[in-house]
């Protein structure tokens, strides 16, 4: 019996035990070409563990800080929230999107942004289609790395949905987290919220609102963070709330409303009819090595991990 029948093997008797018996290190890096529903997200369970999913990801600014949380969509297209990037989008030299999900066999989990697509009826500061597609230079590589599907579900009040984030914007309740950290929420109805918003803020039809945990520690509300029901991404971190007050409503973009802008785009690009940035340069740098040793970060706790051959 060969090495591979035999882990075959176990993995039948272990299954419950590993999730990562199924399959979810993949066998190479993402390529431009890949079709997306080979690289689909199937869940915490059948996923890489403590690193939740391949498809979260960390927006860095062109001096390498945090800028916002995205959500890997396609090889080359990242959601976030429009409000949160759109300081930024000026400054692309240099900025980059990095992966969260590490194995010791990825060199490089970080790629370079191209340019940002907004919707066009998008308004600075204001809720309506508070959705970006950041356009990225090359595929993020990694063999833990994949893709969230977008919400098919109507989004109801009372929904429990998990988000995901590190606590940079509520540096006022707690540091930072060095590693990804959930949180679960519950949808809020409209008629709810509306009375509870911060003045001067008005919802919109592609809003939603989310009760936010009543510990503000538990509360996690970073720009751009994805909100996910099941396997799906449901919404993202918008704009108008903090962790500070836990009984004002949290503000998120209902991605159902704003897919149809989503997958417009992802065509348009694709058909050739949006163009890249100007100057584009391939320019590979060292680019793991300014960014304080993101591997050695990442713990784990199962041992395929480990075993992985490169
Ligand atoms: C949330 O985090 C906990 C603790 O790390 C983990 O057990 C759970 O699977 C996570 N849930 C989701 C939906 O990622
Ligand atoms: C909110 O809506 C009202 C009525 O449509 C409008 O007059 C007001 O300017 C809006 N406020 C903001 C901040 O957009």
């Amino acid at each position: 019996m060969g090495f591979s029948k035999r882990w075959l093997l176990l993995c039948l008797l272990l299954e419950t035990f590993l999730p990562y018996c199924k399959g979810k290190i993949y066998p190479r890096d993402i390529k431009l070409r890949m079709h997306k529903y080979r690289r689909l997200w199937n869940g915490v369970a059948s996923n890489t563990g403590p690193n939740y999913g391949g498809w979260l990801l960390r927006i860095l600014n062109s001096n390498g800080q945090f800028a916002c949380v995205g959500a890997y969509y396609s090889p080359l297209l990242v959601i976030t929230s429009a409000n949160c990037i759109y300081p930024y989008r000026n400054s692309l030299e240099g900025a980059t999107v990095e992966g969260t999900a590490y194995s010791k066999c990825d060199k490089e989990n970080i790629a370079d942004i191209d340019t940002i697509e907004f919707p066009k009826r998008f308004i600075y500061q204001k809720l309506y289609m508070d959705v970006a597609l950041v356009r990225l230079k090359e595929p993020i590589k990694g063999r833990l790395t994949e893709f969230i599907r977008l919400c098919n579900v109507k989004v109801r009040p009372r929904m429990r949905m998990f988000v995901f984030g590190w606590g940079y914007d509520s540096a006022e309740v707690q540091a930072a987290s060095s590693d990804p950290r959930n949180s679960s929420v519950h949808i809020m109805s409209t008629k709810e919220c509306r009375p509870k918003l911060r003045k001067g803020l008005n919802l919109s039809s592609t809003s939603l609102c989310v009760r936010q945990p009543r510990n503000p520690r538990k509360c996690l509300y970073d720009g751009g963070g994805p909100m996910i029901y099941g396997t799906q991404l449901c919404g993202i971190v918008s704009f108008g709330s903090n962790c500070q007050d836990t009984s004002k409503p949290g503000m998120f973009t209902n991605i159902k409303k704003v897919s149809r802008f989503i997958v417009e785009t992802e065509q348009s690009i694709k058909a050739g009819y949006i163009f890249r940035a100007e100057k584009y340069r391939r320019n590979k740098r060292a680019k793991l090595s300014g960014n304080s040793g993101t591997i050695e970060e990442t713990k784990t706790t199962i041992n395929p991990l480990d075993d992985m051959v490169c």
